[in-house]
């Protein structure tokens, strides 16, 4: 077996608390209870040994990380070890005296999630009063006080007819990348997908749009955007391959290998109460079992891509397919494509447009 490289960031999950709930939200059915997460003394630790293993940043998220009081401990923990620190937050709570407090502490970047280009669409969305204007003035916040932003938007079929907005949105608060993530299936946005899937003519007309913004904002803006996985030819690297550059800690210190690998049934992941990280990193079953290519079926195992897209997302195979060692399903050469390009062109034409949320279900747009 060639050398198992260091990962490249720690994925921080402090949480699952958070006040919003998007429908397409990747945290697990079963949240992680407050008294079970992992204590101040405990992230510090795991942030000293992701820094020891190579790790060069470390993403700071949940849930809604700042939910948590102790977030300016951990970042100040994070810039002693040489670690560059980024908040991923839905933002509804950062108020001035928070944001200056995490910029006393070290932060070098935020990250702000909008779920639309508009209050009502966003509110709708989030499923939270008021949420769209409070992030909005939060993100404006976060440039005064000269931090570099990133604006992230999650599309799909009940708001991608606002994508040049969102992207005018995203330049207006003075954000230097956008993020134009497409929902991933699996977890809560599963049980919403029929809601969620685009058609086929809207990803047609998001990726012109995608390109005449990258042209409009050359220089202003970094756009980052991949073709969502049920309309592309190949899957994506997901976590650029199982085990090789990411190593995520749930907010309960289990150690994955992506946000969402809870949700492969037969896995067992490690807790960092019970190994360091870089056992875990390098010798766990979890990391072990998908990492590289000799785990690969056909037609993965023959196919000339295999150390491009390294299988696509083992969450998506399982979640489609049963089984997570098979071919991830948006792969064109997989057995299973066909009948999912099937079923999510049924879905995106039902036009049911009701979300069902953790906590309540709305009505359509
Ligand atoms: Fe990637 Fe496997 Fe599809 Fe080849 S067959 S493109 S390696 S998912
Ligand atoms: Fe888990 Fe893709 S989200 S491997």
């Amino acid at each position: 077996m060639t050398a198992i490289e260091p990962p490249m960031a720690l994925l921080a999950e402090l949480t699952h608390r958070c006040p919003l709930q998007c429908p397409y939200c990747s945290n697990p059915l079963h949240l992680e209870r407050p008294a079970g997460e992992l204590n101040t003394a405990e992230w510090l630790r795991v942030i000293r040994q992701a820094a020891e293993i190579g790790c060069m940043q470390v993403h700071f998220s949940g849930g809604e990380p700042l939910v948590r009081p102790d977030v300016e401990k951990l970042v100040a923990g994070a810039v002693e070890a040489g670690l560059y620190t980024n908040l991923i937050t839905s933002a509804v709570t950062l108020d001035r005296e928070r944001l200056q407090s995490l910029v006393d502490a070290g932060l070098e970047h935020v990250q702000v999630s909008f779920q639309d280009s508009t209050p009502p669409g966003g509110d709708r969305i989030a499923g939270y009063r008021n949420a769209h204007a409070k992030k909005i003035s939060a993100a404006q916040r976060v440039r005064e006080a000269g931090l570099p932003l990133t604006a992230n938007f999650v599309v799909h079929r009940q708001n991608l007819h606002h994508l040049e907005d969102m992207l005018e949105l995203a330049v207006s608060i003075g954000a230097r990348r956008a993020e134009i993530a497409n929902v991933q299936y699996y977890g809560w946005a599963l049980r919403n997908r029929a809601a969620l899937m685009p058609s086929r003519a809207q990803i047609d007309e998001m990726s012109g749009t995608v390109a005449a913004a990258r042209e409009k904002y050359q220089g202003v803006l970094v756009i980052d955007y991949v073709v969502p996985d049920y309309y592309a030819q190949y899957p994506k690297p997901c976590m650029g391959g199982w085990g090789r550059r990411f190593i995520n800690v749930s907010p309960s210190g289990k150690v994955l290998p992506c946000h969402a690998a809870e949700t492969i049934a037969g896995l067992f992941f490690d807790s960092v109460r019970d190994r360091s990280l870089e056992d875990i990193w390098s010798s766990s079953d979890a990391f072990n079992r998908f990492r590289g290519t000799a785990w690969m079926p056909e037609p993965c195992k023959s196919c000339a891509r295999r150390e491009i897209d390294w299988g696509g997302c083992r969450c998506q195979a399982f979640a489609v397919t049963g089984d997570a060692a098979s071919t991830d399903p948006a792969c064109s050469l997989s057995a299973a494509h066909e009948n999912l390009v099937a079923a999510a062109t049924q879905e995106a034409g039902a036009f049911l447009d009701d979300f069902v949320y953790r906590r309540f279900r709305s009505s359509g747009r």
